[in-house]
């Protein structure tokens, strides 16, 4: 358009020129040409305008793109899903089973969870004003009535880092087996007692209860879920929370862009990843930590505290 009216434009100019001599043509030529003129201008403000837009939207898609790309990497979701079920069948019910091949990090692993849970726990009376009046709460005031372990397993991270601090917990994952053999054998009987429900699940069809938990504790397990599940998911988990309450994730995250383990069924994404996929959810991140004590060849493990 903008081409067509620069050549009307030419061509109106050389008309001027041509019919100089006489003054009515020659009103009607500048009328003509300051109309073309104003067509003109207006066209190039649209262009501009059209440019513009075009640029934005590629530069909106290209700030998405990290979002569905560990769905194109998974090839259909029910054969992520299936793939998972199926690995974990032969699992045994021990902390060697729930560990994979890193037995030895166990020990790191949970004092890691311990120290970085404790930073959002609030362990004096809530709200009392010596508290305040000191400053003695740290960045996260939760409570220790109630938590949540999700992807429980036999109850690894139940046992040593949240039965010690919470008078309950609950636990869900989608072996049955992990959590019959967390209440018959691996956690103490007054651990037992105060785990409320085994919830035998798919966390992508779980729905936690509204406003009952003061920490939702994700571990090794966001990595079994695709994007959308996960998202979704870290939803209804913030729904799930008390007053003060934090969601913790903590998981392998790759290197750089996402990694699909076909063996298991898991895809680590980088750190980015998860923060798109979490503030997707509606989630703020408090706080992130490098797991630290494991060895290079594992992959890296972060901590994010968010509510
Ligand atoms: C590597 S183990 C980690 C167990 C525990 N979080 C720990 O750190 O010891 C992963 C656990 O997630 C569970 N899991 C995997 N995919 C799941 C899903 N979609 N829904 C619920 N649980 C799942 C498995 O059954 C297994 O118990």
């Amino acid at each position: 358009m903008l081409t067509v009216s620069m050549m009307l434009l030419l061509e109106k100019l050389f008309q001027l020129s041509y019919d100089a001599n006489s003054a009515m043509l020659l009103v009607e030529n500048v009328f003509q040409l300051t109309l073309m003129l104003t067509v003109s201008m207006m066209l190039l403000v649209e262009n501009v305008f059209q440019l513009t837009l075009m640029l934005t939207v590629s530069l909106m898609l290209l700030a998405v793109k990290l979002f569905p790309l560990t769905c194109e990497f998974l090839e259909g979701e029910k054969t992520f899903y299936f793939r998972a079920q199926k690995f974990y069948e032969d699992v045994p019910a021990t902390e060697e089973g729930m560990m994979g091949d890193f037995i030895e990090v166990s020990h790191a692993d949970l004092e890691g969870s311990r120290k970085f849970l404790s930073k959002f726990m609030n362990y004096l009376p809530r709200r009392s004003w010596i508290m305040t009046w000191l400053w003695i709460q740290g960045p996260g005031n939760a409570g220790s009535s109630f938590a949540l372990d999700c992807g429980s397993g036999i109850g690894r991270v139940s046992r040593s880092v949240l039965l010690p601090v919470f008078q309950k917990v609950d636990l869900v994952d989608m072996v049955e087996r992990f959590l019959l053999t967390a209440h018959q054998d691996f956690l103490d009987q007054d651990q037992v007692d105060r785990v409320e429900t085994l919830f035998c699940y798919n966390l992508q069809d779980f729905i936690p209860t509204r406003d009952k938990y003061d920490v939702v504790w994700i571990q090794w397990v966001a990595c079994h879920l695709t994007d959308k599940d996960l998202m979704n998911f870290l939803r209804r988990c913030k729904k799930s929370l008390r007053p003060d309450g934090v969601i913790i994730l903590k998981d392998n995250m790759a290197r750089q862009g996402a990694k699909l383990d076909v063996s298991d069924s898991s895809v680590s994404r980088h750190l980015d990843i998860m923060r798109v996929i979490i503030a997707a959810a509606g989630l703020q991140i408090l706080a992130v930590e490098h797991q630290d004590g494991f060895p290079d060849i594992i992959m890296p493990v972060w901590m994010i505290a968010m509510r």
